[in-house]
């Protein structure tokens, strides 16, 4: 057999290697504790799941549905934009859904880049802002996210001659994987940028919902001219505990949505209506669920801040998303630690590297556990620590 070569091009991804460390550690009778992947422990709320029994018993929602959505889908869309962040869409020609934020990265970089095109991505970032690029042939450059600059990407260094083939922006805030949230005037800014070169931005919004000590983050959408030049992608998975449900949806730029649209017509038939219905009820009867969500990831975030500290770690707790990106200690890489602690301590953290080459010194911790586990874990992180087995 031949198989093609574009998926040599990227590295296995990142969380399939981690599931597969923590089966193997398990099977061997391993008492894991996995603070590697964001994946919500809590429950979907029960108006969701309730949308879902009753679709899924309605044989309207059998058949094939439409790339569009439904008028229904579309217009929650457009009045939880409107509620949430104050921004108008017209819910007939700027909202889609999507099968999830993954699914809208990887198929807006097949329908915005050429081969030879070049998308500009944060490093770290997201793996599907590399692995999108490279599967529709184009190049990727980093933009790297420095701690002094609040891992926001420098726009005002990007050189000439990238900007001049770039014709894709990616931005996540409130970010992954270093919790960074946006600061004033940045949108703006990403805007002026995306309008001087010809740019689409793509703001990938996953964490929005989930904010804590009163902070709420913004959708780009709300930037003046922001619809002018792109997109934004919103997920349900992480603020209603929704990530084995595949419910997204992309607003904005009116000819990027149907450009994204076409494209999906041609690869998948679009989201179970039945599934279409349950996002209807989160973004209507659930829409304050996400509020209940912050309440729990801040109170975990206070006790893991604080087991951290106590144990020598320089952690900045987050504003918003459940990660906590953490520089690993003097004398260890994001490897040798991350392995130190999976090893000493069956604890699994996501190494920074798997996020792209300026992860280097870090490790993200996601607080998606129950919190006796996240006590348990930073407990056995100390006594790891302790014995120092294994360095760089
Ligand atoms: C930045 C970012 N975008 C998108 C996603 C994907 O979310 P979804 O479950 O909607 O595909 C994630 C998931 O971790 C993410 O971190």
């Amino acid at each position: 057999m031949r198989f093609a070569q574009r998926l040599d091009a990227v590295p296995p991804y990142l969380f399939a290697e981690l599931e597969r460390k923590i089966a193997e550690k398990r099977a061997a009778g391993v008492d894991v504790i996995s603070l590697g992947i964001g994946d919500p422990d809590l429950p979907t709320p029960e108006p969701v799941v309730e949308a879902l029994a009753a679709g899924a018993r309605d044989p309207a929602t059998h058949q094939y549905p439409t790339n569009h959505g439904s008028d229904e889908f579309r217009q929650a869309a457009a009045d939880f934009y409107e509620a949430r962040f104050g921004v108008e869409l017209d819910p007939g020609s700027e909202v889609v859904p999507a099968l999830g934020g993954k699914e809208a990265v990887g198929h807006m970089a097949l329908a915005l880049l050429d081969p030879g095109d070049t998308c500009l991505s944060p490093d770290p970032g997201y793996p599907p802002y590399t692995s999108g690029p490279v599967f529709a042939g184009a190049d990727v450059h980093y933009l790297p996210l420095r701690p002094e600059h609040g891992f926001l990407p420098d726009l005002d260094s990007i050189p000439d001659d990238v900007l001049r083939r770039a014709n894709l922006l990616f931005l996540d805030y409130p970010n992954n994987p270093t919790g960074a949230v946006v600061q004033d005037g940045y949108f703006e800014r990403a805007v002026e940028l995306a309008r001087a070169n010809d740019l689409v931005v793509v703001h990938d919004n996953a964490y929005s919902e989930l904010c804590y000590d009163g902070y709420l983050a913004p959708s780009f959408l709300e930037t003046p001219g922001a619809k002018d030049v792109g997109v934004e992608i919103f997920s349900l998975s992480k603020g209603w505990n929704m990530t084995g449900w595949r419910a997204g949806l992309v607003s904005g730029n009116a000819e990027v949505v149907d450009r994204y649209r076409h494209l999906k017509t041609n690869l998948d038939s679009g989201m179970f209506e039945a599934v279409q219905r349950a996002t209807v009820a989160a973004l209507t009867d659930a829409r304050d669920f996400p509020r209940e969500m912050s309440a729990v990831y801040q109170r975990r975030r206070d006790l893991l801040a604080e087991a951290l500290s106590a144990i020598g770690l320089d952690v900045q707790p987050p504003k918003a998303t459940p990660y906590f990106w953490v520089p690993v200690p003097d004398g260890y890489t994001s490897a040798s630690f991350s392995e130190l602690v999976l090893e000493e301590a069956a604890v699994v953290v996501s190494p920074g590297p798997s996020f792209g080459p300026s992860g280097e010194g870090f490790v993200r911790l996601s607080m998606t556990v129950p919190d006796d586990r996240l006590d348990e874990a930073a407990r056995r992180i100390e006594t790891s620590l302790r014995s120092g087995i294994i360095t760089a």
